[in-house]
């Protein structure tokens, strides 16, 4: 049992040990982790907050005019009446021509009309519901959003196994991911894919993306099944040549029947839309039945959890997707996804300065909202606590080693300053 779990039940022991008894064997074994939110939370008063996933400004949340406008203009049928349990029938409709779209190689036949969900995190639990048995295995990167543990590990059972995606000199490679698979022994995985990835900012190129598949592919040949679950949080925030139609996409042109894409996505990041909390599960399959029989199973999963997903949000998304909208919020939206290229450009000046080579080593990235920093000689925790007291900037230790910094809330002309501070901070403890 993770030791916060521990800690609060022998609190509960103390305070009121009925309760304690009363517990599922989930209710003991959940807890609050001491991961982002906290670390976030500790670095509130930062002046450079670059902790959190959202996008900020000088001014506040960078956000669409269009969504913020929208809802003077829906009608109370939009607002009030229940969604159902897949969501607005239209909103799933425009999502689907919006993956179709962006994902030239996928045809509507190859997969099933988005259930719309409570954004990424909710479609991630919903999965792990329908797939993981306690027990079962999910490969994810070393590198992966902490939240992953607690839906599938504390609240599944499963087991985690993860592998590396950066080699000695943290540049990205396919190797352990390959080398993971080609070891893999069960006759079920469940893989985790996050490009962009969070917290590194990496997404593949097209040939690594086809290294990707064909190792799949190999593991799937040798009779495991394999669930790849794509997390496309950032999805679209692409600042190289990398390949930008989603891995759910290449994954869902082979064929197996051992394999089953599925692909999460949603607003949050997408639409800068972090608090609408609406994202959709799309499965990679040709079959009618199948895609019918998944959907009623979804339905029954959300119908037994939340019921139904908030109508405002999905009215909002739904109103923004429409022809009539769609061109004046995708400017919006561009205006947003620009600002964040430039401060990638100026990140990607500053931190590879040969001044910093002893400070830190970076890890490849070159998208999303992140960029990660191996640091030289002093503690990641120790040094995230120094920076938010001396220095007032706020980021995520990720281990003991590596930093996580969100440049997506720093002002593209305090970015030198962020990395300055935080190579001044690394000195400070070394002295
Ligand atoms: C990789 C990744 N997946 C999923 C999520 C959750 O997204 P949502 O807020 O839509 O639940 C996040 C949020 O930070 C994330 O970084």
């Amino acid at each position: 049992m993770n030791p916060l779990a521990l800690d609060l039940n022998e609190q509960l022991t103390q305070s009121n040990p009925v309760i304690l008894d009363m517990l599922s064997d989930l209710g003991k074994h959940m807890f609050y982790p001491k991961g982002i939110l906290s670390q976030s939370a500790e670095a509130k008063s930062t002046k450079y907050n670059a902790t959190i996933g959202m996008a900020t400004d000088d001014s506040g949340k960078l956000y669409s005019q269009t969504i913020f406008d929208l809802y003077q203009h829906l009608d109370p049928e939009e607002i009030f009446p229940y969604a159902p349990p897949q969501g607005i029938e239209e909103l799933r409709g425009l999502w689907e021509e919006k993956i179709l779209q962006e994902n030239t190689d996928l045809t509507q036949k190859q997969i099933s009309r988005p259930i719309v969900t409570n954004a990424l995190t909710h479609g991630l639990s919903l999965l792990a519901d329908l797939f993981v048995n306690s027990g079962d295995t999910v490969l994810l990167p070393k590198q992966n959003w902490g939240n992953y543990k607690l839906i599938f590990n504390t609240r599944h059972g499963a087991e985690l196994q993860t592998y590396s995606i950066f080699d000695e000199d943290n540049h990205y490679t396919t190797d352990g991911f390959v080398s993971a698979l080609e070891n893999y022994n069960n006759d079920k995985v469940i893989l985790l894919l996050n490009y962009p990835n969070n917290p590194t900012g990496y997404t593949p190129t097209a040939s690594e993306v086809e290294e990707i598949s064909k190792a799949i592919k190999n593991l799937a040949d040798r009779g495991t099944k394999v669930i790849a679950i794509i997390d496309d949080a950032y999805f679209g925030l692409f600042y190289e040549d990398v390949y930008t139609q989603s891995i759910f996409s290449a994954l869902t042109q082979i064929e197996s029947p051992n394999i089953l894409p599925v692909r999460l996505d949603g607003a949050t990041k997408e639409f800068f839309a972090w608090g609408l909390r609406v994202g959709f599960i799309t499965f990679g399959i040709k079959d009618e039945m199948t895609k019918a029989v998944l959907e009623a199973k979804v339905k029954g999963l959300i119908r037994s959890n939340i019921s139904s997903g908030p109508m405002p949000s999905q009215s909002a998304v739904k109103y923004v997707l429409q022809p009539e909208h769609r061109e004046q919020f995708e400017k919006d939206i561009q205006k947003h996804i620009d600002t964040l290229k430039e401060r990638y450009e100026v990140t990607k000046s500053v931190v590879y300065d040969e001044k910093y080579k002893d400070d830190w080593k970076t890890y490849d990235f070159n998208s999303g909202y992140f960029m990660a920093i191996q640091v030289n000689g002093v503690n990641a925790e120790t040094l995230r606590k120094h920076l938010i007291e001396k220095y007032s900037i706020g980021t995520i230790a990720l281990n003991d080693t590596d930093i996580r910094v969100a440049f997506s809330c720093i002002e593209k002309d305090d970015i030198p300053h962020v990395f300055d501070s935080i190579a001044k901070g690394i000195e400070d403890l070394k002295a």
